[in-house]
């Protein structure tokens, strides 16, 4: 039997995209909110159907990429670490998760150094993996590592599609595997999560630039963009139950199922 799992997650009622922090934005386009929110609805729908339990903070008004909840935090133990937005459009986003969070008698930390939660954070069954060079500071990866005592393993981005972690690679059997896009690291990196998961499904280019890395898996279902043909099938070879998922109104932000979900590990 697959665990459920406990992820929060943000209604798109204030999403846009009027601002441009990542190549995938061009405010002169935008973005269809009612659309939005239906794809948003078909992922809460997912989890659930999937005995998942989907926990919501509240939209604010002003801050179109909150919908975005993995970036809110890291939740580890049931302890968090908080964000800390590298562009001022987001910055108010940290308070509002880590206040829910409080709120929710959650120990919490607020963060020193610049860090996207789990956009950058991915909790692997040893180690976390922690994406830099884009947006989240090294300094965060050392902090992240003295307070949940976890080791933490720095990787370096190279493609700006690919500015957070979470869009290059996501974690497969509770963390013992991985599947990535290799060319998102720099040479080094990508030897790194070589030695590591040396098993590891490894996506095409085309599969990457649909934000096909960009998905949530809970062990057994992996919860993926539909575009991302060559990973899908790939998936179901290795016997993991697809989801397919339409997120292309939110992938005009930047955005994918993993972007829309923080996981809450008790
Ligand atoms: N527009 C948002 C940004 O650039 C998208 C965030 C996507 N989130 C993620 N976990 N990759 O910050």
């Amino acid at each position: 039997m697959t665990p459920t799992r406990h992820y929060l997650m943000c209604r798109p009622d204030h999403f846009s995209v009027d601002y441009a922090i990542n190549p995938w934005m061009d405010p002169g386009t935008g973005a269809d909110r009612d659309i939005a929110v239906r794809q948003w609805e078909g992922l809460k729908a997912v989890y659930e159907e999937l005995g998942h339990s989907v926990s919501l903070i509240d939209p604010v008004e002003g801050l179109p990429d909150m919908v975005f909840a993995a970036n809110g935090a890291l939740v580890v133990d049931g302890r968090v670490y908080g964000a800390r937005f590298t562009y001022p459009e987001r910055a108010p986003e940290a308070g509002a998760y880590l206040r829910w969070f409080a709120g929710h008698g959650y120990e919490t930390k607020e963060a020193s150094f610049t860090n996207e939660g789990e956009g950058d954070f991915l909790v692997m069954a040893d180690v976390i993996l922690a994406g830099t060079g884009f947006r989240t500071d090294v300094a965060a990866h050392k902090e992240a590592q003295e307070f949940f005592g976890r080791p933490v393993v720095t990787l370096q981005l190279v493609d700006p599609r690919f500015y957070h972690l979470d869009t290059a690679l996501f974690p497969l059997d509770d963390g013992r595997n991985a599947a990535y896009y290799p060319g998102a690291f720099s040479p080094g990196s990508e030897q790194v999560l070589r030695r590591l998961f040396p098993e590891a499904v490894l996506a095409s280019a085309a599969d990457a630039a649909v934000l096909g890395l960009n998905a949530v898996s809970d062990g057994r279902n992996v919860v993926v963009n539909s575009e991302a043909a060559e990973l899908q099938l790939e998936l179901k070879r290795r016997g993991y139950e697809v989801i397919p998922v339409d997120m292309s109104e939110l992938r005009k932000a930047g955005g994918g199922p993993k972007c829309c979900t923080l996981e809450i590990r008790s």
